[in-house]
């Protein structure tokens, strides 16, 4: 078992690349490198180039460039950027990529990370150690108001007024620089039988708010689209609803032949569809594998595949 992540749903997401010998694939999101390693099974000259922004899947992943000197290459930076990053390798279009979203379990289990709302360690949260905004100026120095709307858009929590004029009314007392005292914050403003998924909420929120999670999301879709080849597939695993509504929208909207309004009597959009959406609703985990990998309860898992240019 891969000590660093489990891999959620391996042979599906796999499978789902449609993977050809002799074809360039991504890996936009390396991690531990469970589904790299899987592609790389996947043909003896395949090429493999991954991303990851973070230090510790790219010490990581010299397991795979060791074991595949002429197929595999890591990039570390932010998948937002893959055009760029593949450019510097000389490689402008590509068959296949995987996104597999958000934190892996090394991240979540080392509290130094400040990741996880029941471990002790530093607000940080950052994925890539070179960006400066962490957890910690979030949480002591933004607005009422801000704290508000991040709570909101992107941790859905319904108690994020409550919450965030708590953590005001501490932090005017002393600096709230540990995950644990943050967890203490919610825990003494929310009953008791809701404080467990409040926390989770909340953490999530400030996660996503401090990696731009959603803005990197969104251009990296684009990125990616723009760099396959026809019949290449694009196949992503989100973890929570507002990733996978900007899967889903951004799918449907590649796919549409036109988006004039309703009411007008001709195209006039020049709109052109490059995706076909190969999953009507998203894949889910299996019973067996959630029972394994509680992670993977979560996960929903949309495919396209690029069209052919007439
Ligand atoms: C869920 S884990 C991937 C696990 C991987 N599929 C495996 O099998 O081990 C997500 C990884 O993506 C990375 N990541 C998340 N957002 C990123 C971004 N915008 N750019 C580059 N890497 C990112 C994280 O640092 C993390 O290592």
């Amino acid at each position: 078992m891969n000590k660093y992540h489990i891999p959620v749903m391996l042979s599906e997401s796999v499978s789902a690349l449609d993977l050809q010998d002799g074809r360039i694939y991504v890996d936009a999101t390396f991690g531990g490198g469970g589904h790299a390693g899987k592609i790389l099974e996947g043909g003896k000259s395949l090429q493999l180039y991954a991303f990851d922004q973070d230090p510790d899947a790219v010490a990581q992943s010299k397991i795979l460039s060791t074991k595949y000197p002429d197929n595999f290459f890591m990039i570390q930076g932010n998948f937002a950027n893959l055009r760029t990053g593949l450019a510097l390798k000389r490689i402008k279009k590509i068959d296949g990529i995987l996104f597999d979203l958000g934190v892996s379990s090394h991240q979540i289990n080392k509290p130094e990370r400040g990741f996880s709302f029941s471990l002790e360690g530093d607000l940080n949260m950052r994925m890539d150690q070179d960006k400066e905004l962490t957890a910690f100026e979030v949480v002591n120095t933004y607005p009422f108001e801000e704290l508000t709307r991040i709570f909101r858009e992107y941790g859905e929590e319904k108690e994020a007024v409550r919450i965030a004029n708590n953590i005001i009314k501490e932090r005017n007392k002393k600096e709230i620089k540990t995950t644990q005292q943050l967890s203490t914050i919610i825990e003494n403003c929310i009953l008791s039988h809701k404080s467990i998924k409040a926390k989770a909420r909340i953490f999530q929120a400030i996660r996503i708010y401090v990696n731009k999670e959603i803005e990197t999301l969104t251009t990296a879709l684009k990125e990616a689209e723009e760099a396959l080849n026809p019949n290449g597939r694009i196949v992503v695993i989100s973890y929570h609803s507002l990733e996978d509504r900007i899967v889903k929208k951004f799918f449907k909207y590649e796919a549409k032949d036109c988006i004039c309004p309703p009411e007008f009597p001709k195209c006039i959009c020049d709109k052109v569809s490059s995706l076909d959406i190969l999953t009507v609703k998203p894949i889910t985990a299996s019973k067996q594998e959630i029972a394994i990998n509680p992670r993977a309860r979560s996960a929903k898992m949309r495919i396209a595949r690029k069209r052919e240019v007439l």
